[in-house]
C-alpha cells in the first residue's frame, strides 16, 4: 500500500517517464515500419540547421546561462580548471558561463554562422586553423571545432574532465542518438557528464527536440554510468505551441571499472 502513497510531484514524474517510455517504444515502432514500407523517418541533415541558422530561426537557443546548468553544475564537482566538452554547441552562452567558472571549454558545432556569432558575443578574435577535416577556432581557454561532431577524434578534442550535453542528443534523431552516445563515450573516456532530455507533448518524431526518456537514456549510458535526474522545469521559451514541454537534466557519474 505506502508505495501508493507518493506526492503529485512524484506521481507526475512516474506518469511524464511512462508517457515518455510508450513513445520511444512507438518511435523504435515507427522506425522499423518505416523501414519496411519506405515511410519518411525524422532524418535530420546539416541543411536543416543551416537553414535556421541562416533564417535565424533559432528558438532553441537561450539568451541567458541555462538554468540546470547554473543550478547543477557544481554537482559535477569539477576542479576549477577543469576541461568541460559542449557537443553541438550552436552559439549558446552557456559556454561564456563556464568560462566564467574558471573551466576550459571545448566545443564542437557545424554551422559555421553559429560559431561566428558565438566569438561575436563573447567579444573575442579567435585564431582559426585548419586540421583535419576541421577548422579550429583557438582563443584564450576556448577551443571550438566546426565540423562534423562524428569526425572529432579523441587526439583532436585531448582530455575532458565533464560534457555538458544541452539540446545536444536531443537535436539528433533515433539512429543518429545511439552513435552519437558510442562516439561521445569513446572520444571523453566516458567522462562524467550533465544531459538534459526533453519531455514534449505533444511530440513531433519528425522534428527536434526529439523526445529521449529514461529507458531510452539507460539504453545509451546505462552500462557505463550511474544516472540521477538532478533537476526538471518547464521552458516557457519553447512553450509556445506545445502542449506541455519539460526539461529533465541528468548528472550521469561513471560507474566504478
Ligand atoms: C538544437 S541546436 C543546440 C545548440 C546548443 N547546444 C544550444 O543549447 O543552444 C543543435 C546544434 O547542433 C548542430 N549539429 C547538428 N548535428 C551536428 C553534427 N553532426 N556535428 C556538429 N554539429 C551538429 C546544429 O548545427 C545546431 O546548431
Amino acid at each position: 500500500m505506502h508505495s501508493f502513497l507518493v506526492d503529485g510531484k512524484t506521481q507526475d514524474i512516474v506518469l511524464r517517464f511512462f508517457i515518455n517510455d510508450i513513445s520511444f517504444r512507438l518511435c523504435v515502432f515507427q522506425k522499423s515500419i518505416g523501414l519496411r514500407t519506405g515511410i519518411g523517418i525524422a532524418i535530420m541533415d546539416f541543411d536543416y540547421w543551416h537553414s535556421h541558422w541562416v533564417k535565424n530561426e533559432i528558438r532553441f537557443h537561450q539568451g541567458t546561462p541555462n538554468q540546470s546548468l547554473v543550478a547543477c553544475f557544481k554537482r559535477l564537482n569539477l576542479d576549477p580548471s577543469a576541461r568541460v566538452f559542449v557537443p553541438l554547441c550552436g552559439k549558446t552562452r552557456d559556454i561564456a558561463w563556464i568560462l566564467d567558472k574558471g573551466c576550459s571549454v571545448v566545443a564542437v558545432e557545424y554551422e559555421r554562422i553559429a560559431i561566428d556569432q558565438l566569438f561575436d558575443e563573447l567579444a573575442v578574435k579567435p585564431v582559426v586553423t585548419d586540421v583535419g577535416a576541421f577548422k579550429h577556432y583557438s582563443a584564450e581557454g576556448l577551443d571550438v571545432y566546426c565540423g562534423d561532431f562524428f569526425d572529432l577524434t579523441s587526439e583532436l578534442l585531448g582530455s575532458i574532465d565533464a560534457t555538458y550535453d544541452r539540446a545536444a542528443i536531443v537535436a539528433l534523431p533515433l539512429e543518429a542518438r545511439s552513435r552519437y552516445a558510442t562516439h561521445l563515450k569513446r572520444l571523453t573516456k566516458c567522462a562524467p557528464q550533465l544531459v538534459q532530455t526533453a519531455a514534449v507533448y505533444p511530440a513531433n518524431p519528425q522534428k527536434p527536440p526529439f523526445e529521449v526518456s529514461l529507458t531510452e537514456l539507460r539504453s545509451h549510458y546505462g552500462n557505463d554510468y550511474g544516472l540521477t535526474c538532478v533537476d526538471q522545469r518547464e521552458t516557457p521559451v519553447l512553450k509556445e505551441g506545445y502542449v506541455d514541454y519539460r526539461i529533465y537534466c541528468w548528472l550521469l557519474v561513471p560507474k566504478a571499472r
